[in-house]
């Protein structure tokens, strides 16, 4: 077998087979360390975790089903949070943690050792401890400025709103898609984007948020990104020899995620004439909420445009549309290949597929052969189109001629809790029910010289970009 071959059943990070080991046992665990350890409490121990990475979202009033802010809120609870940390499906960070690009601006996953403990505080008959040892409240989220003005980049220049939707108390999840106009007279350049739901209120039903920039009228930035097949009378049916989607993505958004500041000298250039495309995805809640999501920009000054345009490109992780062909009760697998036209730096990685989704690689090969995989989600699921954004200075970068080999798996079995029926045949679509398989990565090109003057800086050997 290939040895490169990371098939997804195979997610095998040093945490999920900790958890898997916990699970069978369901014995507190005796590696050497916690042999000697202390007893876990809530107060000490568990409450400062679920502060640091829950209470954003599990609180009153945000999206998640329950609060774990107090120990009467989370006891009740302790067994699920011990299968879902254990599997690593909450927080909601579902990358692997052994192979790629490591270091990332929005990482929201438990430690080892926070998994270890909230393990053993489950194991141990989850106490509460004693209720001194608790640390202060953190603040409820209680207002709903912008981050970026709280972290003091002052009000943005320009704030967009979409159409309002109302939700009804209860409904089935709603994508909304209005298209809203940007008022810019002249072409501007974006330095920093940030998405909330208009009121406090709309926290609780948005669930993520993406928009997308229109700009048919660009040359540049090419919507679809690809020529017509010629000769296929399907609409839509792309040439697989012109895969390179240019489309600029201005924002993806959760709770929890804050702002975009784009790398220094690069940003989003907004063009007169141009428009978002939302996809907003909204949740019933027991309550009728109506909310208009909007985007703040905050744009570099006249005279300081940065010298480098980054693009959103869709990196397709099949040949073409009619080859993702998804039997019932099955898992298939298909690849894509796209060149990279000029050298790149890659900045995120953000999975897209549908219900049957499951795992996904991003795979670099250069052009001397060699190949390193940049990012792999082994635990892929649909309810969270998590953004993995790498850190500045992990951000690998490729030459020119480099190919970006996407693998996908999609799950149409049993075993997938999110699959709606496994004796259906699926194929490509837009709706949920269909599949897609392609990766969003943010690309900012270079030249060849910048190309090198960063591999002289990072002292990286060709093929070990992403181990970093
Ligand atoms: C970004 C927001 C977010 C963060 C951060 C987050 N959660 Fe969640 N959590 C949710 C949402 C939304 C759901 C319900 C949907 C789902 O299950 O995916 C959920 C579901 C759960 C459930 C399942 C509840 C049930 O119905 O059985 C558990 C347990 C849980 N979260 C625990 C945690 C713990 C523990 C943490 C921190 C270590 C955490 N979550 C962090 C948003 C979040």
């Amino acid at each position: 077998m290939d040895p490169r071959f990371r098939a997804w059943r195979g997610v095998g990070t040093g945490a999920l087979a900790l958890g898997a080991v916990l699970a069978l046992s369901g014995l507190p665990i005796v590696a050497a360390d916690s042999v000697t350890a202390k007893p876990v409490t809530f107060a000490k121990d568990v409450a400062p975790i679920f502060q640091q990475k829950c209470q954003e979202c599990h609180q009153p009033g945000s999206i998640a089903p329950m609060s774990l802010i107090t120990y009467e809120d989370s006891r009740p609870w302790a067994r699920s949070i011990k299968d879902r940390v254990t599997k690593r499906q909450m927080p909601p960070w579902h990358i692997d943690k052994t192979i790629g690009v490591q270091q990332f601006k929005n990482d929201m996953s438990l430690t080892d050792e926070q998994i270890d403990t909230i393990v053993r505080w489950v194991d141990a008959g989850a106490p509460l401890g004693n209720p001194n040892d608790m640390p202060p409240a953190k603040p409820l989220v209680s207002d709903n400025e912008w981050q970026a003005v709280k972290d003091g980049l002052g009000q943005p220049d320009l704030i967009i709103k979409a159409k309002p939707y109302t939700m009804p108390a209860r409904h089935q999840d709603v994508w909304w898609r209005p298209v809203t106009d940007i008022p810019v007279a002249e072409a501007r350049w974006v330095k920093a984007v940030e998405i909330r739901p208009s009121s406090l209120l709309g926290r609780k039903i948005v669930h993520h948020a993406v928009a997308y920039l229109v700009q048919d009228n660009d040359p540049d930035s090419i919507n679809r990104g690809t020529t017509e097949r010629v000769g296929d009378p399907r609409p839509g049916a792309f040439n697989n020899d012109d895969l390179t989607g240019r489309r600029a993505q201005l924002m993806e958004w959760a709770i929890g995620k804050g702002y975009d500041l784009y790398r220094p000298g690069t940003g989003k250039l907004l063009l007169p004439g141009s428009q978002l495309s939302w996809d907003v995805h909204i949740h019933a809640v027991g309550e009728e909420i109506e909310d208009a999501v909007e985007m703040g920009l905050w744009l570099y000054p006249k005279g300081q445009e940065p010298q480098h345009r980054s693009y959103l490109v869709a990196f397709q992780g099949m040949k073409d549309r009619a080859s993702l062909d998804i039997p019932p009760n099955t898992i298939s697998e298909t690849d894509g290949f796209t060149v990279l036209k000029q050298a790149a730096i890659l900045e995120n990685f953000q999975p897209h597929m549908h219900l049957r989704g499951k795992a996904m690689e991003v795979e670099a090969i250069l052009p001397d052969g060699t190949t390193e995989v940049v990012s792999y989600v082994g635990n892929f699921n649909f309810n969270w189109m998590t953004n993995y954004i790498y850190k500045d200075e992990a951000a690998p970068a490729y030459p020119k001629g480099t190919i970006i080999h996407v693998r996908a798996w999609h799950d149409n079995t049993t075993a997938n809790k999110s699959n709606p029926d496994p004796n259906q045949w699926v194929g490509w679509g837009d709706r949920t029910v269909d599949e897609m398989a392609h990766a969003w990565i943010n690309v900012t090109y270079i030249s060849d010289e910048e190309y090198k003057a960063w591999v002289d800086e990072h002292k990286k050997a060709p093929g070990a970009r992403a181990q970093q």
